[in-house]
């Protein structure tokens, strides 16, 4: 198994009623064993460069879809306010032990698939290694685009199953799946490669134009890693990025879409919305009834939950 095909962390299928069953990081230690190690320096040193690149360094409200630990948060530093949105309650505590509690910050446990905000608000949404884990990308993306204004921006990563080392693989025979077909590949449950092609389709499906791509970690192979200087990798890696408006061959893809089409203007306070009944709510800082179908929708710990079945 290649590095991009082993699953990344111990996650934990969690089934849902209506929607897809959501693969949580609850109690995983992703942030210690794949980051902290250093292992990844070089990943996460090309996916800082990519940002730069890709994100507008000021904006009023951003939300961080499957934030995990808030390892990119510090990233969006020039936005007023960032909502970071995962599905595990233990990821957030530990971002908001990095982090910290400040008005700049927005800690929400929710599905992707149950975004629990009034329509239009975000005027930016990123969505980083984390279509990775989505089985219906067509739900998530209509349910981003939902939430955000008109001609809001969304930078998405991918992880592409049309990548040099997927190819090779496939024409020696050391890999089943074929990495040119345009359907998603589950090389493990609840872990997603995507064709660039499908991942532009559905863009465009749900409302969004593609402005820029970008390829990025050409160099994940641990025998280049540990033989070149960590600087020279992320440096050839920076100019091979721009390959990506051309082909994508890469491991990992970053896209800058907008929000195109008509967006509801926000009413004054709205925030949240049920994801229940979709009765708009304000954002409190506190536990809050709802007022259409009365479901306590709790604050504990600075973290806003509207999980509709949470585990803890
Ligand atoms: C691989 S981690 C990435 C974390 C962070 N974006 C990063 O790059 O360091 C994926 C995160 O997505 C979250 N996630 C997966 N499916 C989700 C869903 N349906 N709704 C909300 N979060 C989800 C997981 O709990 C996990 O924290």
């Amino acid at each position: 198994m290649t590095d991009e095909q082993k699953p990344t962390t111990n996650a934990t299928a969690i089934p849902q009623d209506d929607t897809p069953t959501v693969c949580s990081y609850e109690g995983s230690n992703y942030q210690k064993v794949f980051w902290d190690t250093g292992e990844r320096r070089y990943e996460d040193a090309a996916e800082e460069v990519a940002l730069k690149r890709l994100m507008p360094p000021h904006g009023k409200l951003l939300l961080e879809l499957g934030a995990g630990a808030g390892r990119n948060t510090p990233r969006y530093a020039g936005w007023d306010r960032v909502v970071l949105l995962d599905y595990s309650r233990t990821q957030l505590l530990q971002a908001r032990e990095r982090l910290g509690d400040s008005p700049h910050y927005i800690y929400v446990t929710a599905d992707i698939y149950k975004l629990p905000f009034v329509a239009g608000l975000f005027d930016g949404a990123t969505m980083i290694r984390t279509l990775h884990h989505l089985s219906d990308a067509q739900t998530a993306f209509a349910n981003v685009r939902r939430v955000l204004a008109n001609e809001a921006v969304f930078i998405l990563e991918f992880a592409n199953k049309r990548n040099l080392k997927a190819i090779a693989r496939y024409l020696f025979g050391k890999q089943k799946w074929n990495p040119f077909s345009k359907e998603q590949v589950e090389f493990v449950a609840l872990n997603y490669n995507f064709h660039p092609k499908t991942v532009r389709k559905l863009l465009k499906e749900n409302q969004f134009k593609l402005a820029k791509q970008l390829t990025v970690s050409h160099f994940r192979v641990n025998a280049l890693k540990r033989r070149i200087k960590h600087e020279t990798l992320v440096a050839l890696d920076s100019v091979l990025q721009h390959t990506g408006r051309i082909v994508q061959l890469s491991p990992s893809v970053f896209s800058k879409a907008f929000a195109i089409g008509p967006s509801p203007r926000v009413d004054e306070g709205a925030f949240f919305a049920c994801p229940i009944c979709d009765t708009s709510l304000p954002e409190a800082g506190q536990s809050q009834h709802c007022p259409g179908c009365n479901h306590l929708w709790e604050y504990r710990d600075g973290i806003y939950e509207f999980r509709t079945h949470p585990e803890a």
